[in-house]
């Protein structure tokens, strides 16, 4: 059995006193809104509780998808790697960005020099000026396959976009992977598909991305930036494909939305056969323990 942990949406905090210079075009807005309510949502001692919880499950590889900055501060950067480091060495700890870590234009060194290590493919050479996507990392009997949605966008918008590059070079990928009989988990942060609600966040080329799964097939899809417990089933070639979404990692308990948590997948058996338990835990609805929230076989 192979058990791969997702976690999401850290949005790690404090968050870093920014110079003046650098509040600028979108991040002034966000500054505010986290002054205002979203340090209070993300709590770095409910993430803590979280990550010792993970970590006593002891997976195999751990999945980040997103969201570990806030407002895209060059200060936020290097923390973030220690908090990534602390979750476990880039062999066993796998990242792709959210709209938070590419908030504003001109941060793509950042993320390059802090967090490469976490996002490059196993192929990737770690000297290239830019990071490649998708990301490939064979771990296990699993085919990691890492999406970028993560763009700069409006004020008062959280879009994602793959452009049609990405989505080319993934349903390859794709291929080739199932030929070698993997089991295929492709991690995004923004989920494939949104509710009308929460058109402002979607991804804006999720259709092609969801006609290139249906295409050519996946085992898993796993993403953040809804902040929520979800699963939906896209239509594959051969077997439906379950898309798995996560409470972000940090959130205080609140009414009407998913505490923080994380979900484990566990994975056993081989093509045309596999088995995937989902064990979701969480934060209770009083914040008080961890617990199991749900556990699901897809079969
Ligand atoms: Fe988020
Ligand atoms: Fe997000």
């Amino acid at each position: 059995m192979f058990v791969l942990a997702h976690v999401s949406d850290p949005h790690l905090s404090p968050l870093p006193r920014p110079r003046w210079s650098e509040l600028v075009g979108k991040r002034v807005t966000g500054f505010v809104n986290w002054h205002r309510t979203r340090h209070l949502i993300h709590r770095a001692e409910v993430l803590a509780r979280v990550v010792a919880d993970l970590e006593a499950s002891a997976p195999d590889h751990i999945a980040v998808t997103g969201d570990l900055a806030n407002i895209s501060l060059p200060g936020e950067y290097a923390p973030a790697r220690a908090w990534l480091q602390a979750l476990g060495t880039p062999d066993r700890v796998s990242l792709v960005p959210g709209n938070h870590d590419v908030y504003v234009r001109g941060i793509a060194s950042h993320l390059h020099s802090q967090w490469g290590a976490y996002i490059r493919g196993d192929d990737a050479k770690d000297d290239t000026s830019e990071l490649e996507f998708p990301l490939l990392r064979r771990r296990g009997p699993l085919a990691l396959i890492g999406l970028s949605s993560a763009v700069p966008s409006a004020p008062f918008m959280a879009t994602g976009r793959l452009g049609g590059a990405q989505i080319t070079r993934l349903a390859g990928l794709l291929d080739s992977c199932r030929e070698e009989r993997r089991f295929r988990v492709v991690l995004i942060h923004h989920p494939p598909m949104s509710t009308p609600r929460r058109h402002f966040k979607r991804l804006i080329d999720g259709a092609k991305l969801r006609a290139a799964i249906e295409k050519h097939g996946a085992e898993l899809v796993i993403h953040g930036h809804d902040h929520t417990h979800s699963l939906i089933y896209l239509a594959g070639a051969h077997r439906p494909v379950p898309v798995l979404g996560v409470p972000s990692a940090s959130q205080a308990s609140r009414p009407g939305h998913s505490p923080a948590g994380y979900n484990l997948c566990r994975i056993e058996g081989q093509a045309g056969a596999w088995q995937c338990e989902i064990i979701a835990r969480g934060l209770s609805a009083d914040g008080g323990t961890m617990m199991e929230i749900r556990r699901i076989s897809l079969g």
